[in-house]
């Protein structure tokens, strides 16, 4: 982490930028692969869109897929994960009194599609309580496992949660739910690049994810991943030129002589896909820049960073460590008014971080990524102690 690396990145350079999390920041390099992809588009829509698509959508499918531990086929692109799990969510043959199991940490744009599914097919949502501190496996599966009933047909749950940053060690629950039959949908939004995936061997059912936060592509840029035995259960939600009549018959091939899944989802009239076509190149910055060993540095700040603001709030962490998003920690903060604490930083220190209230807890939700330094880190810490009256010196300065 150095300022070279911040250099590399379009970010304003008079905004502390500590919110990599809600929508990614793409770098220079990255950007300007995915401005080549526009203006190739502009030069020869017809060609490029009409003649050479098809063909351009495999790279990133075969980029994505080796990172992420799946055969090419079984992911298509999306343009964000709220839409990869609505494609799910509303094609799922629910019938009322049907049960979907979720967590009290899920992100609020999918709290709605599940509860707009559930007005449309009368099925319910079943929320249980993830205790917190989350301190163990056990406690964590244990909890998902109690929820389950004969009428459990879906265990949806993030991988990386919105509000709380945490890891949720998933992989029992998963294994378990298939078990039983119920299907299992993985909100993944925060995960690639973020922490090593293995797709294939997690076993989920399907599992949504963005390239466009932490592997750093242009915004628009997401993908669906769905088990070769359940991609017939899917329908797109826009239906082109990629849908077939016969789309559902066995062997079935899509418009574009790929699989349905695949024709079905990424052909959906006309649009731009130059941030779905710019995964290639996000993830050749990556591996050329080490990303990942940049990543441990980014950890590591952000640990210090929670582990000084606790001094200074005497205020638990939410979780042990190895279960905190590795580059992303929802610090406890005393009860304030978050809304004009997440102002304020903006307005007069120039800090762009989400604060807020979640459950009885006030949060500030800090992320750090590879452009960020510990002198920001100072400028958050100094920042919010004068804004909550806490005293500096107990954060060890310097
Ligand atoms: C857990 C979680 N799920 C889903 C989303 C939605 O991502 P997108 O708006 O890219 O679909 C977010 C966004 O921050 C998220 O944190």
């Amino acid at each position: 982490m150095s300022e070279n690396l911040a250099r590399q990145f379009l970010l304003r350079e008079d905004v502390v930028f500590l919110n990599h999390g809600s929508f990614g920041a793409c770098p220079r390099e990255v950007f300007s692969a995915y401005q080549g992809w526009q203006l190739e588009l502009e030069r020869e829509p017809v060609e490029f869109l009409g003649r050479k698509l098809n063909e351009n959508l495999k790279a990133p499918r075969e980029a994505l897929g080796a990172e992420l531990g799946s055969p090419a086929e079984d992911i298509v692109g999306v343009v964000n994960a709220t839409h990869g799990l609505n494609i799910v969510a509303q094609s799922l043959d629910l019938k009322p009194g049907d049960q979907i199991l979720t967590t009290d940490h899920e992100y609020n744009a999918l709290e709605k599609t599940w509860a707009y599914v559930c007005r449309k097919t009368g099925a319910e949502v079943v929320v249980v309580n993830v205790p917190l501190p989350l301190l163990t496996e056990e406690q964590f599966t244990d909890t998902i496992l109690a929820g389950m009933t004969d009428r459990t047909r879906v265990l949806f749950l993030s991988h990386i949660t919105s509000p709380t940053a945490l890891v949720f060690p998933i992989e029992r629950a998963v294994a378990e739910a298939r078990k039983r039959g119920i299907w299992t949908v993985i909100d993944g939004a925060h995960t690639p690049g973020h922490i090593k995936l293995d797709l294939t061997a997690l076993g989920a059912d399907f599992y949504a994810g963005n390239c466009h936060k932490w592997m750093m592509a242009p915004k628009g840029s997401a993908f669906l991943y769905a088990r070769p035995e359940v991609q017939a259960l899917l329908n797109p939600l826009v239906i082109s030129h990629g849908w077939t009549i016969d789309s559902k018959k066995p062997g079935a091939k899509g418009a574009f002589d790929n699989s349905p899944f695949i024709d079905e989802i990424e052909i959906q009239g006309t649009r731009d896909p130059s941030a779905w076509l710019t995964v290639p190149a996000a993830l050749k910055y990556r591996a050329d820049n080490d990303w990942w060993a940049i990543a441990e540095h980014c950890q590591a700040l952000a640990q210090d960073t929670a582990r000084r603001m606790g001094k200074l709030t005497g205020l638990e962490p939410l979780s042990e460590s190895e279960f905190c998003a590795p580059q992303m920690v929802a610090i406890p903060i005393p009860d304030c008014d978050a809304l004009q604490v997440h102002k304020t930083l903006f307005d007069d220190y120039g800090i762009e971080i989400p604060v807020f209230k979640w459950q009885d807890r006030c949060i500030a939700r800090l992320s750090v990524q590879g452009y960020n330094s510990r002198p920001q880190m100072d400028q958050l810490i100094e920042a919010l102690s004068a804004l909550l009256n806490l005293n500096p010196r107990a954060a060890s300065f310097g």
